[in-house]
């Protein structure tokens, strides 16, 4: 297609968050959220109530989306969404919308993978506004690199050699840094999501205040079971003691995890580019919104005189925009779904190149 500028509507509903996006090539006209505070009481995601919460939030969420990118339904060239993997109910919602609307369109749907949309927000331009939290960090990374996925449902090492080629060299084999993250923060009777608070408490803790155990796990894989049992019991051990002391030591015990969680991800890291030489290193996930780690990674970098690549906030937890920056990639080589396409709660990094 020969169009200078290709107009896409991104949809994502993987979890629970419903997002919309409009994309001008890789520029974010517009980028709308709406979080579902109703998990919060839960302690966690309820699968049931987030694709209730999609269903009332997803007409309103496109609409704003619509509005503030300033150009009309009838200018769009295609529509993507996140066909997987993700909760199947929350993926339904963000797909029949998208079918039904490029259906009445009449224009292409583009079906995307979640994790590889994590990916390739390092290539969205933006907008000024969502740049501002690290503006010198939007230059897209070169040809071969190497990403380390940090979410909620994910934290894997991927050797990313085009839009379309992505190798896991490394995962979690039981939690995710982002569960971690979650689960601790539970027990420290911390609300829902929990890794945005220990990131706060944790700023005026001491990282080595408690020592947590440190896994010892063959290759580029990861677990975090172990921390994690390490973690309850050094906290059912402080609150014998003293039951005041969680409270009083709170942002140390934070702080600590924190470092530990950090130390983890980072060795990795370290090891994987060993064996997959580059110059290119790219942070992706919800996680990646983590403070102590944006920095560690840059650190890491910095020390191996390479470039860390870490997107601007608004891109690291699941978002619309990124959805549409994959979109975008897929639109150019013309890899489009049929509207008979179906979800994929499973779905896997593809590793075919074009
Ligand atoms: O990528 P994401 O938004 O959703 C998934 O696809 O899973 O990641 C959500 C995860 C949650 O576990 C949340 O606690 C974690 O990202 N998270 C953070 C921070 N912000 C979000 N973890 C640590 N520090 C943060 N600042
Ligand atoms: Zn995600």
């Amino acid at each position: 297609m020969n169009k200078d500028t290709i107009h896409i509507l991104a949809i994502e509903s993987s979890c629970d968050d419903t997002s919309a996006a409009v994309l001008a090539n890789d520029r974010v006209l517009a980028l709308v959220n709406a979080s579902q505070a109703v998990h919060r009481e839960f302690g966690g995601v309820v699968p049931e109530l987030a694709s209730r919460s999609h269903q009332k939030s997803i007409m309103p969420t496109v609409q704003a989306a619509i509005e503030q990118s300033g150009i009309s339904l009838t200018t769009l060239d295609a529509i993507a969404f996140t066909r997987g993997p993700g909760l199947l109910g929350s993926l339904l919602v963000g797909t029949h919308f998208a079918k039904s609307l490029a259906w009445s369109l009449g224009i292409p749907l583009i079906g995307v993978n979640h994790m590889e949309g994590h990916i390739l927000a390092h290539f969205i331009r933006g907008d000024a506004s969502a740049h501002q939290s690290s503006p010198n960090l939007t230059e897209p990374p070169s040809y071969p690199f190497l990403n380390l996925t940090v979410s909620g449902g994910h934290t894997q090492l991927v050797w990313v050699t085009s839009p379309f080629s992505f190798e896991v060299v490394g995962e979690t084999l039981d939690d995710s840094a982002g569960e971690t993250f979650d689960k601790v923060a539970k027990l420290l009777n911390l609300p829902y999501p929990g890794g945005p608070e220990i990131d706060r408490l944790a700023k005026t803790g001491n990282p080595h205040a408690f020592e947590f155990a440190r896994p010892q796990i063959p290759d580029l894989n990861y677990s975090f079971s172990g921390l994690k049992t390490s973690i309850r019991y050094t906290l059912e051990t402080l609150e014998r003691e003293d039951p005041e002391r969680l409270r009083r030591e709170l942002p140390d015990i934070c702080a600590s995890v924190q470092n530990r969680i950090i130390e983890i991800l980072t060795d990795k890291t370290n090891l994987a580019l060993e064996r997959y030489p580059t110059e290119h290193i790219t942070l992706s996930g919800g996680v990646s919104a983590n403070s102590g780690l944006r920095s560690a990674f840059l650190n890491l970098a910095a020390a191996r005189g390479i470039r860390a690549h870490v997107p601007p906030m608004a891109y690291c937890t699941d978002n619309a925009a990124m959805i549409g920056m994959a979109g975008y990639f897929q639109f150019r080589e013309g890899l489009f779904d049929p509207l008979h396409t179906t979800v994929d709660a499973r779905m896997s990094l593809q590793s075919g190149s074009f």
